[in-house]
């Protein structure tokens, strides 16, 4: 049986005083859960939240970094960095990366790799628009994000990845795809992982579902046989709303 992993992705929310205080409300509320719970924070959260969660089960994840081990690269932060403060996960390849700061499936595949040369725990992102899905693309897109992003890996790494689908029209928009779409996708994606790094791999690898993801959908959805949890942003930013997500059983 695979295990449940929510993550909460704060996205460019909370400050170091609102991050301890969340963390304090959300601690007890979460400690006797048998799924794992991550939260995302920005880079200058980072120090706070992992001194806030030292004696509970909630991890720390940060939401992107560079591939380059050092150099001249002015704003970027390096996974060392990240690995020397104890950071345990980070988000590749959101699509508001992929959007916004020009993130392709390239970067994101170089990311992964960089990722596990230091020992971070990539969750990488894949989705499609809505006009990829209206035009019955989806699972063609979302299949080859998964094949480009994990190019390269050893299985034993692909094993250790976790891949967030996150169809783009469902995030942050209060639309959420149905828990029976939302499965077909991630099995889509399992399909391909068995494909490429068989039966064995496919079956262990995490997929989580993200988009518009709430306490009144969250067990429908994680109820699904193909979805392991899910990456969670707005509800993710109240400690009560998000307690809820995670002890959705
Ligand atoms: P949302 O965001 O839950 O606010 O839709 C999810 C995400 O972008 O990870």
């Amino acid at each position: 049986m695979r295990r449940k992993v929510i993550a909460g992705n704060w996205k460019m929310n909370m400050l170091p005083n609102e991050t301890m205080k969340f963390i304090e409300e959300l601690a007890p509320l979460v400690k006797d859960t048998k799924n794992e719970v991550i939260l995302c924070v920005p880079y200058t959260d980072l120090f706070y939240a992992l001194m806030g969660v030292q004696g509970t089960n909630i991890k720390i994840g940060a939401q992107n970094m560079h591939f380059e081990k050092k150099g001249a690269f002015t704003g970027e932060i390096s996974p060392d960095m990240l690995k020397c403060i104890n950071v345990e996960y980070v988000i590749i390849g959101h699509s508001e990366r992929r959007q916004y700061f020009n993130e392709t499936d390239e970067s994101v595949n170089k990311k992964l790799k960089a990722a596990f040369e230091v020992g971070l725990k990539p969750i990488v992102c894949v989705g499609e628009t809505l006009d990829e899905r209206e035009s019955g693309k989806a699972f063609q897109i979302i299949t080859s994000q998964t094949e480009k992003a994990l190019e390269g890996l050893t299985k034993d790494q692909v094993k250790n990845t976790i891949i967030a689908y996150e169809p783009i029209w469902a995030i942050g928009t209060g639309k959420t795809a149905t828990s029976a779409d939302a499965n077909e996708a991630c099995e889509k994606i399992r399909e391909k992982i068995s494909e490429i790094y068989g039966k064995d791999i496919s079956e262990e690898i995490i997929i989580q579902y993200g988009g518009s993801v709430k306490s009144s959908n969250s067990k429908e959805l994680f109820d699904e046989p193909n979805i392991d949890g899910g990456l969670v942003g707005g509800a993710s930013l109240e400690a009560n709303e998000f307690g809820k997500i995670v002890n959705y059983k």
